[in-house]
């Protein structure tokens, strides 16, 4: 496993593209020689052509939000993979609670996405977590597992290669209510003993996402099964990047 604490910014539906080049450009600037931080960076897709040429040879990863399984075909809306890689996107996001949630995605519908992905060599940061209703209901585990179950059994134990985890909770994201140390804990613990056990005792990296800032980012690093942040709102701010990833660097 790599040494690498890994800041994945999620950019959602923000950021025009000449606004996502300036914010580019600045990270750049502070990420050439970084030893103990990967930064990637998941912009719309209108802004992938216009990051491609600024991030190519440089220690930033390119990805997307979201990814079809086919690579191409009459599915209006959606991009392929054969797509991204044409301008250099290595990962895709894939499951993120707003795909379930407000689109529908189903359990089935994302593991397909992953597993499709994965097959074909891309990188994959697979979303997964509980509403705050399945909280409070003590189902967090079976919700969990529910997400990660068609993925797994889709994939060979070397197939899951390139695919990393990323516990959401729904409630924690872009509400300002960062998860807990210990549900951060427990539910890191969960996803890596279940991994082991469904993958031929490998362990993935496990990154925590919702509501990640300066202010709680060094106690979440601080975790040991936590391999990094998928971050939304503070990743669309210079001063917040160059903050957490000071703090990745241990600055
Ligand atoms: P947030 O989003 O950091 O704004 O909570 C995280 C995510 O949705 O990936």
């Amino acid at each position: 496993m790599s040494p690498l604490d890994i800041i994945v910014a999620n950019w959602k539906m923000n950021l025009t593209v000449q606004e996502g080049k300036a914010l580019a450009k600045s990270l750049l600037e502070i990420t050439s020689a970084l030893k103990k931080t990967a930064v990637w960076i998941a912009p719309a897709f209108t802004a992938i052509p216009a990051l491609s040429p600024l991030l190519e040879g440089s220690n930033i990863k390119l990805g997307a939000q979201n990814a079809h399984w086919e690579d191409k075909g009459a599915f209006t809306g959606e991009v392929s993979a054969l797509m991204l890689r044409e301008f250099g996107c290595t990962f895709s996001i894939i499951g993120h609670s707003e795909r379930r949630h407000v689109f529908n995605e189903s359990l089935e519908l994302c593991a397909k996405r992953g597993a499709a992905l994965l097959k074909k060599g891309m990188t994959v940061i697979f979303c997964i977590g509980e509403t705050l209703e399945q909280k409070e209901l003590g189902v967090t585990f079976e919700i969990l597992e529910a997400q990660l179950n068609p993925l797994l059994g889709a994939l060979d134990s070397d197939q899951v290669e390139n695919l990393l985890i990323a516990y959401e909770p729904v409630w924690a994201i872009g509400t300002g209510k960062v998860a807990s140390i210990e549900d951060i804990d427990s539910a890191h613990s969960w996803i890596d003993f279940h991994i082991r056990k469904m993958c031929g005792g490998r362990t993935l990296k496990i990154l925590y996402g919702g509501s990640v800032t300066p202010e709680n980012f060094q106690a979440v690093l601080q975790r040991p099964l936590v391999a990094g942040s998928l971050v939304g709102g503070a990743s669309l701010i210079f001063e917040k990047m160059q903050k957490l990833i000071a703090i990745s660097e241990g600055f």
